[in-house]
């Protein structure tokens, strides 16, 4: 596991000239975040629009903490209409690049225009205020503008990513209850067309409260339309009035759901409301990416994550920023896309994830090299660990050893950046989150939730509130408190391990439960192993994470099968299929291996510690509750 052990490979100064155009300065900032927390979040609340201001910052009802209580905000119009009496009316808000070559720019004017306009569509879809849309669009710019058509009129929108599958988007669009469904015709994905529009119809077949399908027309090829039910984006916005006012919604409103995995099979809803996800995302932005108005920022997420949603949309967009949105693969047509796009827009700030980052170093320097990369200044990366030696090379090869680097530790749960060096001001060690942002007190605590001596490894846990935390998780109050409250006292449980050493720097050591990490995507062991045992040759099923040289993480499956069914190579492509089929690709198994037993507790708990331990070849410790020494024997030699 990356980071396991200290590595010291250096420390990395930020450039002088870097450190005095920075927007942070001083490491005062976290003296004053600590002696005045409400007072330090507040301060950054003032900088956006309020309809009416807040009465308290914060509300301590524990563990239900609500920010900027009483106060009226609304997240689209901050994204919006804030930056439209200022000279950034006609700055480009969305720099747009289709993956087969076309592009597109909003300016902010523009993009108002055409969110205003959608945001009527939905009204008179019969959309109000509370109701749920649930969005499946590729990363096309009608996605943002959705979203914040639905923020504009206080719709909660939930955004499920491109890549699940009809069965993943049916229970989301079930749980969340949502009344319209907006999808595309198809998505362009390395050159290959994804049937958004088949899936949804798939989806559909048994999802009741949908009442109208908005379908965008991207790909262009035949998809059928039920009468009544499917519109086209296109032909609504062609009679839609691009007057629609921002609803003022309380500071506590939910702004939108986003399903992530957890322990169990079942999604989590994670609900983000309103006022403290716009400050949190907002004041980040700007800290964290140094965020100036000269700014080409591209974050390379896809906005069906969280990372999209704060980095992409919300946050960015509260700053008036200009930002980059690509449509597609980072290796279509070629290796160097990616490469090809920070040289035609001057990208200067470039957010992306170490699972990219080891995909460029096997693809080879001669990529970037193709390309001018100078303008350049800032880099970040997000959703796992980073390696050493793979910050290094990005340090090097694509900073030219002119950028600081941010990593950013965060959870779709925390809604925004908590773990971050600062740019401007911290000194870097390669693979290291550097430390807390200002006013976030994070820990790392052993099992009975004692702080654990520097350099050792404990669980990370956060113990102040912050203003983008989750509020609850939808319609599951007790799962929230449950999930996030109740290992540690009073603090938040992140899930992850962690060490702090000697110089106070975070380093993070991946995911200590059930939940393993796809180039940087959440998945649940249950959830595979659910959608394994829903094949009709599945028995039982237990699922691992094992070290993959790309993604980070890949997927080992042990399977038991029903006594009239045989292990053969056909059967293991097709549980991969089905596995595809019933979450999405991003949850196909690398390794299938057919056991007799999987080893168990006696309780009948599986023992994924032991088959993770044997699968990386660790120690297996103390396996005396163990049922089955058979089992064990079984796992080791397959
Ligand atoms: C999990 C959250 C937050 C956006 C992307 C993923 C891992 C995230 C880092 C980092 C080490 C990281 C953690 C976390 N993670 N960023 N910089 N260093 N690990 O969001 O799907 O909610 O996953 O991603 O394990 O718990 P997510």
């Amino acid at each position: 596991m990356p980071g396991e052990e200290i590595f010291e490979k250096g420390r990395f100064e930020p450039p002088s000239e870097f450190k005095e155009k920075a927007i942070v300065k001083s490491e005062s900032i976290y003296e004053e975040a600590e002696r005045d927390l409400e007072g330090f979040w507040a301060k950054a609340a003032d900088e956006l629009h309020w309809f009416k201001k807040w009465d308290r910052v914060l509300e301590r009802n524990h563990p239900f903490y609500r920010w900027f209580v009483g106060g009226k905000i609304n997240a689209s119009y901050n994204c919006l209409d804030r930056h439209l009496d200022t000279w950034r009316k006609n700055k480009a808000a969305i720099i747009w690049e289709g993956e087969p070559g076309d592009s597109k720019t909003y300016t902010y004017q523009q993009l108002h225009h055409e969110v205003s306009k959608f945001a009527n569509v939905l009204k008179s879809l019969g959309v109000k205020k509370g109701d749920r849309v649930t969005i499946y669009l590729p990363m096309i710019p009608e996605l943002p503008i959705a979203m914040l058509a639905c923020a504009r009129i206080g719709a909660i929108h939930s955004v499920v990513f491109g890549g699940f599958s009809a069965q993943a988007l049916q229970d989301r669009i079930n749980d969340a209850e949502a009344k319209v469904l907006i999808t595309a015709d198809g998505g362009y994905r390395r050159g290959k067309i994804v049937p958004l529009k088949k899936n949804s119809d798939e989806a559909l077949e048994n999802a009741p409260s949908i009442e109208h399908v908005v379908v965008v027309k991207r790909t262009g090829e035949d998809v059928p339309m039920k009468e009544g039910r499917d519109l086209w984006w296109h032909d609504l916005m062609k009679n839609a009035s691009h007057v629609c006012e921002a609803e003022p919604m309380d500071s506590t409103d939910p702004l939108f759901i986003l399903y992530t995995s957890g322990t169990t099979g079942k999604p989590k809803g994670v609900v983000h409301l309103t006022g403290g996800y716009i400050v949190g995302t907002y004041l980040t932005s700007k800290y964290v990416f140094d965020l100036k108005d000269e700014d080409i920022y591209w974050c390379t997420a896809d906005i069906g994550w969280i990372t999209g949603h704060s980095y992409i949309v919300y946050g960015p967009l509260a700053n008036g920023a200009t930002v980059v949105m690509y449509e597609g693969a980072p290796d279509y047509p070629q290796y160097d896309r990616f490469w090809e796009i920070v040289e035609k827009y001057g990208v200067t700030i470039l957010y992306t994830a170490p699972t990219a980052i080891r995909a460029f170093i096997k693809w080879g320097e001669e990529w970037p090299k193709k390309h001018d990369l100078s303008s350049l200044r800032l880099l970040g990366t997000v959703g796992e660990p980073i390696n050493p030696d793979v910050w290094l090379w990005y340090y090097r090869v694509i900073g030219n050893e002119k950028c600081p680097i941010v990593d950013t530790w965060w959870q779709t749960e925390t809604g925004m950046i908590l773990i971050t060096p600062l740019p401007g001001i911290s000194v870097l060690k390669p693979g290291s989150a550097y430390r807390p942002f200002p006013g976030i007190k994070a820990e790392v605590v052993d099992d009975d939730g004692n702080p654990v001596p520097r350099g050792q490894a404990g669980n990370l846990v956060i113990k102040s509130p912050w203003p983008a935390m989750l509020g609850t998780l939808y319609k599951d109050p007790e799962r929230y408190k449950r999930q996030y409250w109740s290992q540690v006292e009073g603090a938040y449980f992140t899930g992850d391990g962690a060490r702090i050493d000697e110089d106070g720097y975070f380093w993070l050591l991946g995911r200590i439960d059930d939940v393993i990490n796809v180039s940087g995507h959440r998945l649940g062991t249950m959830e595979v192993e659910s959608a394994l045992v829903s094949h009709e040759a599945v028995a039982e099923a237990a699922v691992v994470g094992i070290p993959h040289e790309i993604k980070g993480q890949g997927i080992a499956a042990y399977v038991v099968l029903k006594e009239e069914f045989k292990p053969s190579d056909d059967l293991t492509k097709d549980l991969k299929m089905h596995v595809r089929k019933v979450i999405g690709p991003i949850a196909t198994p690398d390794e299938i291996h057919y056991v007799d037993k999987l080893p168990k507790t006696r309780s009948g708990k599986i023992m994924r510690r032991i088959m993770r331990a044997i699968k990386t070849g660790k120690d297996i410790g103390d396996v005396s509750t163990l049922e089955e020494e058979a089992a064990i024997k079984e796992v080791r030699e397959k």
